[in-house]
């Protein structure tokens, strides 16, 4: 394939498939049925699906799990989970079994803070931009009324908007800083229509401003973008209890406990650690983050910036023993919605909202920070003990004897096989061999 197409996306479904299967796969006829065969049977909800994004040709389907027995602040919840990785969703529900006998989660949102900015460029002295910002400051509410009014009704809206100079990291470049309270809705297009409105008001008030020069008048809007990092939209998650009630390992309690301080420390200390650890607690927040229709890709940049805060990469979560007891808790940004965007929209994204009890975005973000610490809890928990891959492989057997053409039969008999083996690649090839040849 060597010419570029024109208009691919105006093409229907079916040329689209045709152009995609002839052109770039070996098997089109093959390829053809395996897209049909991924399309829902119900039309409305394919249609809805095909529209989510531009191109579609199929569905990609991920696995949508259930990890039961979470107790959250007295509450139990049942928390739904996209993801394919085999270990994450028995790693969540071993750890929410383990403290679910031990008091069960905490959690405590230290803040609901969203960001945006206008990015631009003035010629001039900083001074009377200062200036002239505090004088135009209360257009860019003004002009922003038909856009705020609803938010605004329901208790959010707009929290502030701030001049920021940032002329000592490139000449004339200044920003509107703008803070906002957008409740059960992530926000994203709320804050960008506001921004884009902030940034007309800048320009043409400034256009008209008696006090400035033309250069000065004529301000540069580079961008006008929310932010993806919100530090100030935070939720905490905790689980505690007496050393001695840590007694569930072979390891004795006190000794488990210092382990997992010593996991945590590391993770504190060292980047390397710090980002495969924090890549276990996105297992976590991911997981629930997707199944209930929120941006993922933000949730990673956020929290990712959040734990290099300090101009080092450290851990997300944090474990102490206070006396005789063992505490471990996660402190992370979490800008979440339940409202808008797919919510209403991919029907398993409505069923995961509905098994929640339709949180709030408040109530979400705890339920996600609670994921991730047991995500982390139980990842540690294995490293400090038994090491990952026993855990690991014994999910990852079904996988493997999948690939290998098992029949249901065979895999019954392999997994009863697997449960005082250990499992590798090899040694699951050898066992079905074994089988296969009696
Ligand atoms: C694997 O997906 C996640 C772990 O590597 C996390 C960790 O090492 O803490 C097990």
């Amino acid at each position: 394939m060597d010419t570029p197409v024109e208009g691919f996306s105006k093409l229907s479904k079916a040329e689209k498939i045709d152009w995609i299967a002839s052109n770039f796969t070996k098997n089109p006829e093959q390829t053809k049925q395996l897209l049909e065969r991924y399309w829902n049977t119900d039309k409305g909800v394919q249609k809805l699906h095909d529209e989510f994004i531009e191109n579609t040709i199929s569905n990609y389907y991920l696995p949508f799990a259930i990890a039961p027995n979470f107790l959250i602040n007295d509450k139990l919840h049942a928390i739904p989970m996209a993801i394919e990785e085999s270990s994450v969703v028995a790693a969540a529900s071993k750890a929410a079994k383990f403290w679910l006998s031990r008091g069960g989660f905490k959690t405590e949102i230290i803040g609901t803070e969203k960001v945006g900015q206008v990015h631009f460029i003035f010629k001039g002295e900083f001074e009377k931009l200062e200036r002239f910002f505090e004088e135009v400051k209360e257009d860019f509410v003004q002009d922003t009324a038909s856009i705020t009014r609803s938010m605004e009704k329901r208790g959010g809206g707009i929290s502030d908007i701030e001049l920021r100079n940032q002329d000592d990291n490139i000449e004339g470049y200044y920003q509107l800083h703008c803070t906002f309270e957008t409740l059960d809705a992530m926000g994203a297009n709320f804050i960008n229509s506001c921004l884009e409105q902030f940034a007309k008001t800048l320009k043409e008030k400034a256009a008209s401003y008696d006090n400035f020069t033309d250069a000065e008048k004529n301000i540069e809007v580079v961008m006008s973008i929310l932010s993806n990092y919100v530090p100030n939209c935070r939720v905490k998650a905790e689980v505690s209890c007496p050393i001695e009630a840590l007694n569930e390992d072979d390891l004795a309690p006190e000794e488990f406990a210092q382990k997992m301080i010593q996991a945590v420390r590391i993770a504190e200390a060292e980047p390397h650690r710090a980002v495969t650890h924090n890549k276990g607690i996105m297992n976590g927040i991911d997981a629930v983050v997707l199944a209930t229709g929120n941006d993922f890709r933000a949730v990673e940049a956020g929290v990712h910036a959040y734990a290099a805060k300090e101009g080092k990469y450290t851990s997300l979560t944090h474990a102490i023993i206070e006396g005789d007891v063992f505490r471990f808790w996660i402190d992370v940004p979490l800008a979440l919605g339940t409202v808008g965007g797919l919510t209403s929209l991919h029907p398993l994204v409505k069923l995961a909202l509905e098994i929640l009890q339709n949180p709030s975005a408040e109530e979400l973000m705890q339920i996600v920070a609670v994921a991730g610490l047991a995500q982390n809890f139980a990842a540690l928990r294995s490293l400090v003990t038994t090491g990952i891959q026993k855990g690991h492989m014994k999910m990852h057997l079904m996988n493997l004897l999948n690939q290998m053409g098992a029949t249901e039969s065979e895999k019954q008999q392999l997994v009863n096989h697997f449960k005082n083996q250990t499992v590798t690649n090899a040694s699951v090839k050898e066992a079905l061999q074994k089988i296969q040849s009696q």
